[in-house]
């Protein structure tokens, strides 16, 4: 039976970078039936809406979805509902996409761009599972009040509430295990039971789930000291699942040890592995239609798909080495360009992957 894939190229470098993504697909010789359709800003010029009927169902019905990019900043004007960057929220929310995966490799052809040294980045390969759809940032009630009691009984405050209940907790820590075993076997979970209640009942779920997995092996750890490990001995950790705070903060720092933006791949997954692949970063309306903007984060989107939502890691494993024999030959959009190595444009790095993909190492 053929995968299907709903092909959503977006806006700016969007359709750029998903037609080179497209390219390394094809060559793989495998099932695919990819169909295209509008989102975001393109949507909105088409249809008068960022996230039409007819992409949703296309969405819905797919086995996994390759998204581009969304924005531009002509739509800053617009109503929220129809700025192009609803289209992503909404395919989260109708997909049920709970589950975040954000890989941080540092390839150590590049580690040059990182922040931190080198011996300490290189070679890092870690992924971060956020969960993406409770805690702090969609729990009620939330507001504006005059304070109830306290020290400053009277004064206007906000609060927010911080909540999981045990199923989300559970389905998240199914996805985590699960990708732990397709990795190294660990599973470091970070909270902050210490503290908060919300997270202390995180982490006895966790411990509960974990009896399911008896071969993975299971940590804990406090998010304030997590964020240090990120820094001091990032190679340590291999994956890793918190909430959906604590997640959007570390993956951000974690993005960050591998220097570059362009090549930094995500993953959305629901209870039924079905999932949305997109680069980390936008639309990039810099660099839109110049023929330089990176493919290799869409790329590795793509590789993403294939291993947690079609069950083809053989094909994911072919594609990043692929990449990988590309980086080593010295290749290099502007982005992760640096002396010494030769300065290609977007559809000559795909050209590239493509190559490597069928040249025998
Ligand atoms: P951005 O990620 O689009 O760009 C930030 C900087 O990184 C720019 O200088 C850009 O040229 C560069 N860059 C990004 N991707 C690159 C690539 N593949 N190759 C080379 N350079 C690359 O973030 P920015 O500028 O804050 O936002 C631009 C638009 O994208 C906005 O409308 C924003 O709302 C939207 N956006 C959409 C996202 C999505 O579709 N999921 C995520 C983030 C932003
Ligand atoms: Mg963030």
């Amino acid at each position: 039976m053929s995968m299907k894939i709903a092909v959503l190229p977006g806006d700016g470098i969007g359709t750029e970078i998903v037609a080179e993504a497209l390219r390394v697909l094809q060559a793989l010789d495998l099932a695919f039936e990819f169909e295209q359709a509008l989102v975001g800003g393109a949507a909105y010029e088409a249809h008068g809406h960022p996230l039409p009927e007819s992409t949703l169902k296309l969405a819905q019905a797919a086995d996994a979805v390759l998204f581009g990019a969304v924005g531009d900043w002509k739509y800053d004007t617009l109503e929220r509902a129809l700025r192009p960057e609803q289209a992503i929220l909404g395919l989260r929310k109708h997909l049920q996409l709970f589950a975040n995966f954000r890989p941080a490799i540092c390839y150590p052809e590049l580690t040059a761009a990182s922040s931190l040294k080198p011996e300490i980045v290189s070679g890092l390969d870690l992924l971060i599972i956020r969960e993406l759809t409770g805690d702090i940032y969609f729990g009620q009630p939330r507001g504006r009040r005059s304070a109830p009691d306290g020290a400053f009984a009277g004064a206007p405050e906000a609060f927010d509430t911080m909540r999981y209940t045990r199923p989300e907790i559970e389905r998240i820590a199914h996805v985590a295990f699960q990708a732990a075993r397709k990795r190294r076997g660990k599973l470091l979970s970070v909270d902050k039971a210490n503290v908060l209640e919300t997270f202390q009942f995180w982490r006895d779920v966790v411990t509960e789930v974990h009896a399911q997995y008896p071969d993975v092996e299971l940590e804990h750890m406090y998010v304030d000291n997590a964020a240090m490990q990120l820094v001091k001995a990032p190679k340590r950790l291999d994956v890793v699942v918190t909430g959906n705070m604590f997640g959007d903060i570390l993956s951000d720092e974690a993005a960050m040890l591998t220097g570059s933006i362009g090549m930094l791949p995500s993953a959305s997954l629901n209870a039924r592995n079905q999932g949305l692949y997109e680069p980390s970063h936008g639309s990039a309306p810099d660099i839109a239609g110049k023929g330089v903007a990176n493919p290799l984060a869409t790329i590795l989107s793509a590789a993403m798909m294939l291993r947690y939502s079609l069950d083809q890691a053989d094909a994911a494993d072919r594609i990043e080495t692929a990449v990988r024999a590309v980086l080593a030959a010295g290749l290099r959009t502007p982005d992760i360009w640096s002396e010494g190595t030769r300065k290609v444009g977007t559809r000559e790095m795909g050209d590239a992957v493509v190559a490597a993909l069928a040249s025998p190492k």
